[in-house]
């Protein structure tokens, strides 16, 4: 059997894959365009592109950031005619810019996280520019659903729902993540079709339901394919390939990872963090506290006054080899079963055989 596209609306992805926005430079033109030359959708993450800018004050950064976001999407139209879209975090201060920045350059999907994305729909108006946020349960697919509705009559175009084996900042307490270590992901994906189904009966309008999160093999696609996604999300299995800009370093970390070298921290915004340990994870204790200036507020959450490190400043390190041990390097929970180095092309091949071949033995 031949995976099914996954279709928003208008919008057809030929393989139901989406390659997740990864922020501060990992998923930049360069991936987003290789997954979409391969029929999946290739996701440009805008978080952080201005940070590397050195003239280093708020208001240039702030433009920085929306003028490199946009060069980004132009890189990726040159190098694909398949489907791109973006990704801005709800929590960051510029975001009805970040979002009037990809709507005027007409990407296909915009997929909003890491807050209630409430006002998308305002920013992105007359656009035919999917809105896509991510959930992490039923309760906030209903909210967002029944306040897109209320306030501007648009339902999400999709839902992606992010569960507690994501890479990155995550929308649950440490306690949650703990208790909630057997089939997590599913379950809240039945939540949430729970939502959406009941929505579709009385508006007669189809939310197509995406999952992320230890999504790893094609096995796992059809999987939840099976339990009536649309399609997935993938993040970490998308960081090591030769197309993710990301140095070396940053994907050796990948390869070299063992199960325990998976972590969670709590990042200085508030939100947990799934992270690879490093040198300086492994020194992260109740106490420590770095002096550091902020001159520009990423990230509405961020108390720069008690925040305890710049977690910005760290992700930067991230993508400098020679600080790779001074980073805060995200990785989804899956990543130490990460053991080499691939093209985009030879990536989602093995997916697509992996999903096929379990939809058609059926298991
Ligand atoms: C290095 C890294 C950076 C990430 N950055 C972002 C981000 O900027 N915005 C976001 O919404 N999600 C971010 N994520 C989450 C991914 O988009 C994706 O949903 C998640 O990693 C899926 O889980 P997986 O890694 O197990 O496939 C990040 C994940 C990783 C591994």
């Amino acid at each position: 059997m031949r995976l099914p596209p996954l279709i928003i609306g208008d919008l057809t992805i030929p393989i139901p894959i989406i390659q997740g926005g990864m922020g501060v430079r990992v998923s930049t033109a360069s991936l987003a365009s290789a997954v979409a030359n391969c029929g999946g959708a290739g996701t440009i993450a805008s978080i952080g592109l201005g940070f590397f800018s050195c003239k280093k004050d708020a208001a240039f950064i702030k433009e920085e950031c929306v003028n490199l976001l946009i060069n980004e999407i132009r890189q990726a139209r040159a190098l694909t005619k398949g489907v791109i879209g973006v990704n801005i975090l709800t929590a960051v201060t510029n975001f009805a810019e970040l979002v009037r920045a990809a709507v005027s350059e007409s990407v296909d999907y915009i997929i909003a996280g890491a807050g209630l994305p409430l006002r998308l729909p305002e920013f992105a108006k007359d656009s035919s520019t999917k809105l896509i946020p991510i959930v992490s349960s039923g309760r906030v697919a209903q909210l967002i659903i029944k306040s897109w509705k209320k306030r501007y009559d648009k339902l999400p175009d999709a839902i992606i729902v992010e569960g507690p084996l994501a890479g990155g900042h995550l929308g649950f307490s440490k306690q949650e993540i703990e208790s909630r270590k057997e089939n997590a992901l599913e379950k809240i994906v039945s939540e949430v079709l729970a939502v959406t189904a009941s929505f579709q009966r009385s508006l007669k309008s189809t939310i197509p339901v995406i999952a992320a999160g230890g999504i790893f093999t094609g096995a796992d696609i059809g999987r939840f394919l099976k339990l009536g996604v649309s399609g997935v999300q993938m993040g970490t299995r998308f960081v090591a390939t030769n197309e993710c800009e990301v140095p070396q370093a940053f994907k050796e970390k990948y390869i070299n990872a063992k199960d325990e070298d998976i972590i969670l921290i709590d990042s200085p915004v508030g939100l947990p963090g799934r992270v690879i340990r490093t040198k300086f994870v492994d020194s992260l204790d109740k106490n420590h506290r770095e002096k550091f200036s902020c001159i520009y507020k990423c990230l509405k959450p961020c108390d720069v006054t008690r925040a305890p490190y710049c977690i910005a400043e760290r992700l930067i390190n991230a993508v400098n080899s020679d600080k790779i041990e001074e980073a805060v390097v995200f990785a989804g929970f899956n990543a130490a079963r990460v053991k080499k180095i691939v093209p985009v092309k030879e990536l989602m091949a093995e997916l697509v055989q992996g999903a096929e071949h379990y939809l058609d033995e059926g298991s």
